[in-house]
């Protein structure tokens, strides 16, 4: 049967070899547009979802996965971004997603940044993204939503803060966060607090511990009962922001982080230079590989295990995944393989995650995790209430 698959796979990605200049040939915006009217036509009755599933879907059960109390059916997810506006739920499972992070929702409606805001960067496998977090505000997305039954795909929530004026204020700020999560606590499974996004006028305020330290209270204060909460990080901070980061998140009992968002040119060195089409935004897919693994080794180390670790970042194929699962990741989320290497690319993730934990005898994706990070041991200091960690 995986064989079988294996060949529907093979031919998918060598037909979107075929076609995929023809979409580069469009605005990347245009583009993104089509492909979503596509999704929503395809999720809106049976026998399309029906004929898509045939096409790209794949399950097996090796990849059923418990994450603080959610079960995924598997570990790959859609990654905030794509579906701004929530509009796609019904067509995800068919195209193999365990599950899908929608938005960023922001409390007030957004229009994003104006002028051109996609660019593609074809040798580096990257997107460069000026968007600024235009949605629809939660408002219109929830009342929009409430009631959805999204079957076997779980959702998670990603808040934003409203990218509308370049003043930042902290308690408007926080009640713009809690005011999507009041909107929201009906709906999805679990809820991402997005501190990083590249594109805001008013910058990364909540790397202050200070700041972050009011947003986690918030956070918490609007908790739903068995609904985790992640933060989602960016990809170029220095290592004593990362600490403080995931300290806090420890320190306020918040579950997990996503780990992490896109990659700021001026701090990167890993895309072709000459490529950079503009002076602002940032990047996804391949120049954020090596990055976001490291954070997520690090992070599981610092922490360890302790908090739950979504892996995001140029995740292009099986071997990509495992790496960033055996690093410390529990679940991943990803955008750039599909435009690069088609749809198909999503189950074909999942069906060589299933030979690889076979390979190294697991059972599970759970046994996976942090495998191949191992935990440095904990000793004993003399006065017996601290342990330190052994270099
Ligand atoms: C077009 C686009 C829009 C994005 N918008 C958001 C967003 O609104 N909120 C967010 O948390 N991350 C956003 N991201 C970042 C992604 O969620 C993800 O962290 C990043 O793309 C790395 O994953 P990838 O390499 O698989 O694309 C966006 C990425 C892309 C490509």
């Amino acid at each position: 049967m995986s064989f079988i698959v294996g060949l529907r796979n093979l031919f998918f990605r060598v037909l979107y070899r075929v076609i995929r200049p023809l979409i580069f040939l469009m605005d990347p915006e245009d583009a993104h547009y089509l492909f979503k009217r596509v999704g929503v036509f395809l999720g809106s009755n049976p026998l399309t979802k029906s004929l898509t599933s045939l096409l790209f879907n794949f399950e097996h059960k090796s990849l059923n996965t418990t994450v603080d109390g959610v079960e995924y059916r598997n570990p790959i997810g859609l990654s905030a971004g794509f579906d701004k506006d929530g509009e796609l739920t019904s067509i995800y499972p068919s195209i193999g997603f365990g599950l899908a992070e929608l938005g960023s929702f922001t409390g007030e409606v957004c229009p994003g940044n104006p002028g051109k805001r996609l660019f593609r960067m074809v040798k580096s496998k990257s997107i460069l993204v000026w968007y600024g977090l235009n949605n629809q505000g939660a408002e219109k997305i929830s009342s929009r939503l409430q009631g959805t039954n999204f079957g076997k795909l779980k959702v998670g929530i990603n808040a934003a803060k409203s990218n509308i004026t370049p003043e930042f204020d902290l308690q408007d700020s926080i009640d713009d966060y809690v005011k999507t999560m009041r909107l929201f606590k009906d709906i999805g499974d679990y809820y991402t607090i997005n501190i990083s996004c590249p594109n805001t006028q008013d910058g990364e305020p909540f790397v202050d511990k200070r700041n972050l330290d009011a947003l986690l209270i918030a956070v918490n204060q609007n908790r739903v009962e068995g609904r985790p909460i992640y933060v989602k990080l960016a990809a170029d901070m220095e290592i004593e922001e990362i600490n403080t980061i995931v300290d806090c998140c420890v320190e306020h009992k918040i579950d997990g982080v996503v780990l992490t968002n896109l990659a700021k040119p001026a701090h990167n060195q890993e895309y072709v230079k000459e490529e950079l089409p503009f002076h602002k935004g940032a990047m996804s897919g391949l120049p954020l590989q090596r990055i976001s693994t490291d954070v997520i080794r690090h992070v599981y180390r610092r922490t360890r295990g302790e908090l739950t670790i979504i892996g995001v970042g140029g995740v292009f194929s099986a071997r990509d995944a495992y790496e960033k699962i055996t690093s410390g990741a529990s679940l991943l989320h990803m955008i750039t393989t599909m435009i690069f290497d088609g749809p198909q690319n999503i189950n074909e993730i999942n069906r060589g995650l299933v030979k690889l934990l076979k390979e190294d005898g697991f059972n599970s994706i759970e046994e996976a995790v942090g495998s191949r990070n191992p935990l440095p041991k904990l000793k004993q200091t003399p006065n017996d209430t601290e342990v330190k960690e052994v270099a």
